[in-house]
């Protein structure tokens, strides 16, 4: 802790003492100790001038940022339903028994604590977990066993078995983006070549929509980022990917990370923006080195920096910004207000961020894949890319595809792909039901599978997770409305409450509790914040439960209480306490349920 002084006053000075840098600085700051000492907190605010309860907001909104040190070794599950099916709740109640540690506590001796987060984008290599920001897939018995022994010895992780730390790209099924053929193909020359109003037009003609879920449609993006007047403009790649069940742009990021700084430099060109950021999510930090390493190369290339390939006035450089285990940072106003240094509340919108983005300027925010398939559009054309797909669907779509299947990984489809192809590829059989677009996307039912993957009928950000009939999708419900009500950013009371009752009523039904009221009470709090809540997340919230609800009504069915009504909490527990005081224990003194 000597050093903490010089070390802050490092960090700072390298990021030019602003308050925009105030989330990196704290990620440095927890990457070196293990938390955010007290004196760090003070040390900051004096060097940016700003409060330190500016800082501590900070500190407590993000979920990989800590108060308290979290030891040598820093450990979180994925706790996707992925994981659960494939059996890390077990394999981390044994690992906190091996270490003895109370889940999420640091165990007394200070050297390691134990915990769950959300899930970190390895589903098809699950159970996975990260410890100290690495991560180890495909847990076992035996890899639990091994870890706790060179946990005990004090083993440093650069000498632990390297398979551990293997996460393959996994990828199934290649089509017109992940072709080799048209790996590393050059926008920036295209650029130079044809004039950015060109390919700007190609862009439009090629309806390519966004990757990332939304599907508004980028040329239109860009156009309006473009013609939105100010000193400034930027571009803003989204690589939160914090959706359960979506792992498509690790795999882009590290195989394909040439292409994906390629489309946002051919962004940068059209908009004329001088900096860019790739909003790197803390789970793939792991990444990191190997990004900057590309960068690094681009830039010795002449591919970023001044006068780009040759081109007066066209200079643009990219930085990575670290995400710090927030999933509403994927939202894109969330996003630009993390970039800034803030906690990731949702903006008002409108304004939207191409017009009033990062610092208030012009910005592109576009999804990793948008990115790659933008630069293959620039270089190829927009016939090349309508060759594939559907009329208002053109090109491919990448699916992460995990859960009861013999092949999960990446599968790149054109658009227009059914559910059941899908299915068939992946090697699953006797499917019950498929989440797709993760947590807040739609549950497809058996009878729904020759529905297609497509802006007209299923639209998605990839997220593909299969369930067979031994599943109790009941479990998925829980897990995702654990998920919402942990990830809520706490700002608008629907998603805040709403989201936290919706949880509580899941597990009313789980234990048997809940009676056909419950049932209508999660109607109804779901409709409430489907239409009230302030962002998507809070909108989206409450479709894994409407969906199982008409879809799978056999899943609460089974489990509900024969009354009418039953209360969520033990209302004789709870007079425990009134009975203590009065020293009352008559038949009186506690509540007769009706039978
Ligand atoms: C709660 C929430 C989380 C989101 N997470 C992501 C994400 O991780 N990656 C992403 O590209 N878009 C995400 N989005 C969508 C973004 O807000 C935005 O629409 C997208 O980045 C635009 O890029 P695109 O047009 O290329 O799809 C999220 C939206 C919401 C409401
Ligand atoms: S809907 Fe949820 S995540 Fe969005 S602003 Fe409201 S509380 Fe935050």
């Amino acid at each position: 802790m000597k050093n903490l002084e010089h070390f802050i006053r490092e960090l700072s000075e390298t990021a030019g003492n602003t308050p925009d840098c105030l989330l990196q600085l704290l990620c440095a700051i927890q990457n070196r100790y293990s938390y955010i000492p007290a004196r760090a907190v003070n040390l900051l605010a004096e060097r940016l001038q700003i409060p330190p309860v500016q800082i501590l907001s900070l500190v407590d909104f993000y979920s990989f940022l800590h108060r308290r040190a979290r030891g040598d070794f820093d450990i979180r599950f994925s706790d996707n339903i992925t994981d659960r099916m494939f059996g890390s709740v077990s394999l981390f109640n044994s690992l906190c028994k091996k270490l003895g540690v109370e889940p999420g506590q640091p165990r007394a001796d200070g050297r390691v604590t134990v915990d769950l987060t959300s899930c970190t984008g390895i589903c098809d290599q699950g159970p996975a977990l990260l410890i100290n920001g690495r991560v180890i897939s495909r847990l076992s018995r035996a890899r639990i066993h091994t870890m706790a022994g060179l946990i005990e010895a004090a083993t440093p992780l650069a000498s632990w078995p390297k398979q551990f730390f293997r996460v393959e790209d996994n990828i199934q099924r290649r089509d017109i983006l992940l072709n080799p053929g048209v790996i590393n193909s050059s926008a920036i020359e295209a650029l130079a070549r044809r004039g950015r109003d060109a390919l700007l037009d190609e862009l439009d003609d090629s309806g390519l929509r966004g990757r990332g879920g939304a599907g508004f449609r980028t040329a239109t993006k860009w156009r309006l980022c473009r013609d939105a007047a100010a000193d400034e403009h930027y571009v803003v790649c989204n690589a939160d990917e914090g959706e359960p069940g979506t792992f498509k742009d690790r795999v882009l990021l590290n195989r394909y990370a040439d292409d994906v700084f390629e489309g946002m430099t051919l962004c940068a060109g059209i908009i004329g923006a001088k900096q860019g950021f790739l909003y790197l999510r803390g789970e793939y930090l792991y990444l990191r080195e190997a990004l900057e390493k590309t960068l690094q190369k681009r830039r010795n290339s002449n591919q970023l920096g001044n006068t780009i390939s040759g081109q007066p006035g066209f200079d643009f450089d990219i930085k990575i910004h670290l995400g710090a285990g927030a999933y509403i940072c994927g939202e894109e106003s969330a996003l630009i207000e993390s970039l800034e240094g803030k906690r990731g509340i949702p903006r008002n919108r409108p304004p939207f961020p191409v017009t009033h983005g990062y610092q208030n300027r012009p910005t592109v925010v576009n999804n990793v894949e948008t990115f790659v398939a933008a630069g293959r559009i620039a270089v190829f054309g927009a016939d090349w890319f309508r060759s594939a797909g559907m009329k208002t669907s053109s090109g491919t779509k990448l699916l992460s595809i995990s859960g009861d299947c013999a092949r999960p990984g990446i599968y790149e489809y054109p658009y227009g792909i059914s559910i059941r192809q899908v299915l068939a590829d992946c090697g699953a059989s006797n499917t019950r039901a498929v989440q797709l677009s993760g947590a807040a996307g739609a549950t497809i039912p058996a009878q729904e599978f020759d529905r297609k993957i497509a802006f007209e009928d299923l639209p998605t950000g990839g997220s593909f997770m299969i369930f067979n009939q031994q599943r109790d999708l009941l479990e998925m419900v829980q897990n995702f409305s654990q998920f919402f009500s942990h990830e809520s950013c706490g700002f608008c009371t629907p998603c805040r409450v709403g989201g936290t009752l919706m949880r509580d009523l899941i597990e009313k039904v789980m234990v048997g509790h809940a009676t056909r009221y419950d049932l209508q009470e999660m109607r109804n709090i779901g409709l409430v914040m489907q239409k009230t809540a302030h962002c998507g997340l809070g909108t989206t919230a409450p479709n894994p439960v409407l969906d199982t609800l008409e879809k799978f009504p056999d899943i609460y069915s089974k489990h509900l209480a024969n009354r009418s009504y039953e209360p969520a909490f033990d209302l004789n527990a709870s007079l425990e306490v009134a009975r203590c005081i009065t020293g009352r224990d008559d038949e009186g003194a506690y509540i007769r349920h009706e039978k």
